[in-house]
């Protein structure tokens, strides 16, 4: 049976800790096991037709984690990134990161520019892989980026409306995400994508990252389709096929 799809789907892949806690392992070993599931949420978005997803793979807070765990994570996305990238570029995903990258040792970013050359023609799946991102940072930046085009008299103050914003963001052309995931149990957007998650649907669950395999992902889309959106309307409006003002 066919349901209705997000377009855009927004992951906070937390509680990957806990789960190495829970079987007496290293925090690393609990990063390690996380990687599967992105395996799966990517196939899965590519098998039923989703366009976008995003991923938070490491926040502009993580930096404040012990220097062990982060170097071993920044490891890890190497690692991963140069293991995946041929598999991914078969499946048709082209993918991007955002984030401040300045802030990535060399060959991380390295890597990540040689992914992004290679995988920017392909249409199957926009992954977006947030490493170093910060919802408020992103804003900011997008705000400077336009006071600088006023400064320079490119647009005025007044030409800056919702689209042109938008269209500053890390995530410029994408779709608003229509649903958001976050595991692991807490149910915060720990500075994730502020501006776009303004009308997103939120699906929390308890199961950790390393444990989220295709049947979750099934539970969490199911969820998706059984919502009512209503963007500001009312029940009625929406039954009777109103369209509301937003994307
Ligand atoms: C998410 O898992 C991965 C990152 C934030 C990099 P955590 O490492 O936050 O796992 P918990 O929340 O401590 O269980
Ligand atoms: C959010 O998880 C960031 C990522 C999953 C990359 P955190 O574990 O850092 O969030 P808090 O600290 O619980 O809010
Ligand atoms: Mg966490």
């Amino acid at each position: 049976m066919s349901i209705l799809l997000p377009r855009h789907v927004a992951i906070v892949m937390d509680g990957n800790g806990r789960w190495a806690r829970a079987r007496g392992a290293l925090r690393a070993d609990g990063h390690r096991a996380g990687v599967e599931p992105v395996r799966t949420v990517i196939e899965e978005c590519v098998r039923r037709g989703i366009g976008a997803l995003t991923l938070f793979a490491f926040s502009s807070e993580n930096w404040g984690r012990p220097r062990d765990e982060v170097m071993g994570l920044m490891s890890l996305f190497v690692e991963s990134l140069e293991a995946e990238i041929d598999e991914l570029h078969r499946r048709g995903v082209c993918v991007r990161f955002i984030g401040e990258r300045d802030e990535l040792d060399v060959r991380l970013r390295t890597s990540m520019a040689g992914s992004e050359r290679i995988t920017a023609d392909n249409t199957a799946l926009a992954l977006q892989i947030a490493v170093s991102y910060g919802g408020r940072s992103d804003i900011l930046s997008a705000a400077r980026s336009l006071a600088a085009r006023v400064e320079r008299h490119e647009i005025t103050s007044a030409q800056i409306d919702e689209p042109t914003f938008s269209a500053a963001l890390a995530l410029a052309g994408l779709p608003d995400p229509d649903l958001f995931i976050r595991t692991g149990g807490e149910q915060r957007i720990s500075n994730f994508l502020l501006w776009n998650l303004a009308y997103t649907e939120l699906y929390f669950t308890e199961l950790l990252w390393p444990d989220f395999d295709a049947a979750a992902f099934e539970a969490a889309l199911q969820h998706f389709a059984a919502r009512q959106r209503r963007f500001g309307l009312t029940g009625e409006q929406i039954d009777a096929g109103e369209q509301p003002g937003l994307p």
